[in-house]
């Protein structure tokens, strides 16, 4: 058996260094893999390194031609290409690298007083947290810990939410709109009450969640992507969708938000409820998953518009493995094997043309047939976190 057992492992091991690209079919990565796929984010982040300026911008979208799209500071993606840096410099623990992290982590500082909208959760702890998180350096806490109290400015307590979009300075707002997406923002408040910041933003971001978990889904597990509250009363008076197909359909992206938000509150809290919650989430996205493992934008997407996100995809890995981590169910460390065996096939890596980014196929925003099909840096993110996380499984002996 141990020896049917080695010969596998060989001759998997072989297929992978020989091709540079494993098969969905393989449904695993190597140690040997993972680390061959670094060394490709490596040198694809190299280019970008050299290429980009961050007087032009925050790099967003790599494109087929060299160049990129960089946006501006209070873009909800600013924190991601940052953090794809301090992804690297975790495995190689190269200066070089660790410059670049630093150089384009700070561009971000002026955020820490930011509050126009919910994402600072995303722009400032997957930059300055993950720096935070590698170095200790002070000032990083320092900036993670005011930018929480910016992020925090936004809570809601008549409708018991953090308010996703819209000025705090509108007079008589409609509604308070909040998407799934702003689970992602709560991570950085739990970090900061246990990290010497206010302890209230505990309560802020177990309130958050729990009004989420009360409001945002639907029986079967799918959630609604856009809630409006009544800025009065404090009720649901809206259930929609701002990027998905349709109010009631499955928009991929904002299932994964769900699933990643809720593992990270057990992760956080040790609150079964948030634990069984996530899992009955994953398995509303598991069971309408195709066979590749890499779901299109929307579950419901109509037969003319049949494009994948591979952004989802990698979102859903990572979460998977949190959440295998936490409970030991093999169930989700093989479905995370399986989406990043297809997301490295040369289906998803952005190989050939002058790509510098590592994922191609996601979509931003199909309802305004923006980002459709293209790279996006929360992909890269999410896939780079996703390595990291299988590389530390694969290393502790699963
Ligand atoms: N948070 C915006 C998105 O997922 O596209």
């Amino acid at each position: 058996m141990k020896l049917i057992k080695l010969l596998r492992s060989l001759v998997f091991t072989a297929c992978c260094t020989t091709a540079l690209s494993c098969t969905a079919e393989e449904q695993t990565l190597s140690t040997q893999r993972i680390d061959e796929l670094f060394s490709f984010a490596t040198e694809q982040y190299k280019k970008a390194t050299d290429s980009l300026d961050p007087s032009d911008g925050m790099p967003r979208n790599s494109h087929a031609d060299g160049s990129w799209r960089q946006v501006q500071l209070k873009d909800w993606t600013t924190g991601f290409f940052p953090g794809c840096l301090w992804y690297l410099y975790e495995q190689n623990q190269n200066e070089y690298w660790l410059a670049e992290a630093q150089k384009w982590t700070k561009q971000l500082e002026p955020l820490k007083t930011f509050n126009g909208h919910h994402d600072v959760g995303f722009m400032i702890y997957c930059s300055y947290g993950n720096g935070y998180r590698l170095t200790k350096d002070p000032a990083y806490k320092a900036i993670i810990l005011e930018a929480s109290d910016s992020l925090a400015t936004r809570y809601r307590p008549t409708a018991q939410v953090i308010q996703s979009w819209g000025s705090m300075d509108e007079k008589n707002p409609k509604s308070y709109r909040v998407i799934i997406d702003n689970m992602m923002n709560l991570e950085m408040l739990l970090w900061a009450a246990e990290n010497g910041g206010n302890e209230n933003l505990r309560n802020i971001a177990l309130t958050h969640a729990n009004t989420t978990l009360e409001n945002h889904f639907r029986p079967d597990g799918s959630n609604y992507h856009l809630l409006e509250y009544d800025p009065k009363t404090g009720e649901v008076i809206a259930k929609k969708t701002a990027q998905g197909f349709a109010d009631n359909t499955m928009w991929a992206r904002g299932q994964t938000w769900g699933i990643y938000g809720f593992t990270m509150m057990y992760r956080e809290t040790g609150d079964k409820t948030y634990l069984q919650f996530a899992e009955k989430i994953a398995d509303a996205y598991m069971k309408r998953l195709p066979a590749d493992g890499v779901p299109l934008w929307d579950f419901d997407a109509p037969d003319d518009l049949l494009v994948k996100d591979a952004s989802a995809g990698a979102i859903a890995s990572s979460a998977f493995l949190d959440l295998y981590e936490l409970t030991g169910n093999k169930r989700y460390l093989k479905q995370a094997e399986k989406t990043l065996a297809e997301l490295s096939s040369d289906r998803y890596l952005a190989k050939g043309a002058d790509y510098q980014c590592v994922l191609l196929h996601s979509v931003g925003h199909m309802p305004k047939r923006k980002e459709v099909d293209v790279n996006v840096n929360y992909a890269d993110y999410y896939y780079l976190e996703a390595l990291t996380r299988l590389k530390k499984i694969r290393q502790q002996g699963e």
